[in-house]
């Protein structure tokens, strides 16, 4: 868990950590809880929305620092099942938030060659969201320098569930037979089907908690609790989270030394 940042580490500057970085050793895939746009906006005495629109500053940022360093896919939790029950105001200001990030970022999604997609239950969002959705995840489908994965309306127990339930329809239909049901079978029902696991989850704001997110893709993940506050979360901030991981020492249940990138 958690940082044990030496304070050297904390006296450096952005390029510096950057040049720290073993680029051999990064993660191939990093899931971030973003956490702590509204206790931001609390603090300074603005409306929660304020804290979620400089979040999507970080959103930006980070999406550029995984592009610049070669990272294959970043997974973001935007919004859970468990999201739909805050007034519908702010709700409704986030799916706003989302659509206004599609249309203005799309451009430059296509020319980094980024690859949008949604993870979720997709079908409970509102229909100009979805259609936004849909345009974006069309006009990137071909790309795949960076994955950039949004879980929207999302849940790590639902996401089982639904998996678990198209085996089924499988088994039924006779393509599939009981004993053919493995961990593979079911990773490949998964909505992040043909994505690696991620290497390492990021949680912002001092919770240290998983609520319900990507709960069989996380099995061997490195977990970074950071007590920044996500729309303080930056590259620099970024770039410590993977000067910590890969300080870490990982095992896969094995015995083994130094991370790897496996
Ligand atoms: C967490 O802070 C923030 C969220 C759950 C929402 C993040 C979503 C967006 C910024 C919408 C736009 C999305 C994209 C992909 C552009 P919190 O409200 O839980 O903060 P708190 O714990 O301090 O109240």
């Amino acid at each position: 868990m958690s940082t044990n940042q030496s304070s050297a580490i904390d006296q450096l500057s952005t390029e510096d950590l950057g040049a720290k970085l073993n680029p051999n050793l990064l993660p191939k895939h990093v899931a971030i809880i973003m956490d702590g746009n509204g206790r931001w906006a609390e603090a300074r005495y603005l409306p929660r929305i304020a804290g979620h629109r400089e979040g999507v500053k970080s959103i930006r940022e980070i999406t550029q620092a995984c592009s610049d360093l070669g990272i294959q896919a970043l997974t973001i939790y935007a919004f859970s099942h468990e999201n739909w029950n805050r007034p519908a105001h702010e709700t409704s200001a986030l799916m706003n938030l989302l659509e206004d990030f599609l249309a203005e970022e799309s451009r430059k999604l296509i020319e980094h060659g980024i690859r949008f997609r949604t993870i979720g239950r997709i079908k409970n969002l509102p229909a100009s969201t979805i259609q936004r959705v849909h345009e974006a995840e069309q006009a990137t489908a071909h790309l795949d320098r960076l994955h950039l994965t949004v879980a929207l309306s999302y849940g790590g127990r639902a996401e089982i569930v639904d998996a678990v339930r198209e085996i089924l329809r499988d088994v039924q239909k006779g393509t599939l037979q009981p004993d053919e049901v493995d961990e593979a079978v079911l990773q490949q029902h998964l909505y992040t089907q043909g994505l690696p696991d991620p290497d390492l989850l990021i949680r912002t704001s001092g919770e240290t908690r998983i609520s319900n997110f990507l709960l069989w893709q996380l099995a061997y993940a490195e977990l970074y609790f950071t007590p920044t506050l996500w729309p303080d979360f930056r590259r620099h901030e970024f770039l410590l989270a993977l000067l910590d991981y890969q300080g870490r020492e990982r095992r896969f249940g094995r015995v083994l030394s130094r991370t790897t990138s496996s």
